[in-house]
């Protein structure tokens, strides 16, 4: 028999057992169905807002239990659209809002496989599966705020391995800069080589990421389904947000040639996007959010005019410039970039009046022009902004700081 939804929320009847990947019958080398598929993670939306997500074996309901004081108080948080609570489905974004951001937050995961989904009645496969996490307080009480990026790891799944233990001392969030994935052909692609990966950050980190696209996520048939499998804020790749009083604008460059080069078949439209992108970036940089905040960090795959150009990487895309121009005028404290597979700090020029860091990565295609993955970390604290970049063996290769 079936639960209704008030005795789910109750957990009546539920057996409800607390494992990291309970399962089902059903499928799997021994007749069962994974649960959580990929692990519930959190994925950044506000200072006070992170979407837990997570995907399920089989379709399938679920909610998020939260707490900021050892579950004294409990909060309940449910996917919901136009009416309708999350259920008969494999992906699963259940939004906590108006957390306080200064303390940590514990959470579980009650998700439940459906049997059979009926306009009147529905069953469920197995009993509900828990699964918790927690996050770190995003805003430590020592008036810091610190973020890491991941670039460029192209599938490598074992780059993270090395760099996931470099993330001491990260507390606000993670970003993962683009080219993550080579080109999204499946769902098996951003399950495994997307999700997953963002799963083991947020729960060993615990701390939200954020995802930025990067040229070679636009590639592949399933890319336009790539947004299903995300917590988009305001439902767009690019956006802003503050925390801490810094304001970040993570920026999707898009595709890194001309429309009409013969790669893309006639299918896209980044001409069009970024414009669109760009007229949103000049209403952003000219907002008080943006103007009055403490420091203004732009996140892009594509890097910003380089301090020595080399080769000709950007193939001169006017809707680039476009966007330089506007980050030329906009008071910009610091640029994080990827892309090029060769890290550095670039200087600030009279094209670009602020730092840029470009984190490194593996070699592909022309080993010469590339060096090795890198992880980018940065911690603003007072008036002091501190940048590293450090390799997989930890070796400390930038190490900046800036006066805020
Ligand atoms: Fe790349
Ligand atoms: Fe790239």
């Amino acid at each position: 028999m079936g639960l209704t939804r008030r005795e789910f929320l109750a957990g009546i009847g539920a057996g409800a057992s607390v494992s990291p990947a309970v399962t089902f019958g059903g499928k799997g080398a021994e007749g069962a169905v994974e649960c959580f598929r990929v692990k519930p993670h959190l994925q950044l939306l506000e200072e006070n807002g992170v979407a837990v997500v997570w995907m399920t074996g089989a379709k399938a309901t679920g909610y998020v239990t939260w707490t900021q004081d050892d579950w004294n108080t409990k909060h309940t948080a449910w996917q919901e659209k136009d009416g309708l609570l999350d259920a008969n489905s494999y992906v699963h974004k259940a939004v906590i809002n108006g957390f306080d951001p200064h303390r940590r937050l514990d959470f579980r995961v009650h998700s439940r496989i459906f049997g059979s989904f009926g306009p009147y009645t529905v069953s469920y496969a197995g009993d509900e599966a828990i699964d918790s996490g927690m996050m770190n307080a995003i805003l430590p009480g020592d008036g810091s705020i610190s973020w890491a990026m991941f670039n460029d790891v192209h599938e490598n799944l074992d780059i993270y391995d090395s760099l996931i233990g470099h993330l001491d001392g990260i507390a606000s969030f993670c970003v993962f800069n683009g080219d993550i994935i080579n080109h999204v052909d499946d769902e098996a692609d951003v399950e495994q080589r997307l999700l997953a990966p963002f799963a083991r950050v947020s729960q060993t980190a615990k701390l939200p990421v954020w995802y930025l696209r990067g040229n070679h996520e636009t590639r592949g048939g399933f890319a336009r389904n790539l947004r299903d499998y995300l917590a988009l804020k305001d439902s767009r790749y690019y956006g802003a947000v503050t925390i801490g009083g810094v304001r970040f604008a993570f920026l999707d460059t898009g595709e890194d040639k001309q429309d009409g080069h013969r790669e893309y078949s006639g299918l896209v439209a980044f001409d069009r996007y970024l414009e669109e992108q760009n007229a949103w970036l000049k209403r952003e940089t000219m907002s008080a959010e943006w103007r009055n905040a403490h420091a203004r960090i732009v996140i892009r795959h594509i890097p910003g005019p380089l301090t020595v150009p080399v080769r000709d990487w950007r193939h001169n895309l006017p809707r680039l410039y476009n966007m330089d121009m506007i980050l030329k005028q906009a008071n910009v404290t610091l640029c994080m970039c990827a892309h090029l597979h060769h890290w550095d700090w670039h200087a600030p020029t009279t094209a670009r009046p602020y730092p840029m860091i470009v984190g490194g990565g593996p070699g592909l295609g022309n080993p010469r022009d590339h060096d090795n993955a890198t992880l980018a970390k940065c911690r603003l604290c007072g008036k002091t902004l501190s940048v590293q970049l450090l390799n997989q063996a930890g070796r400390l290769l930038i190490n900046k700081t800036l006066a805020i």
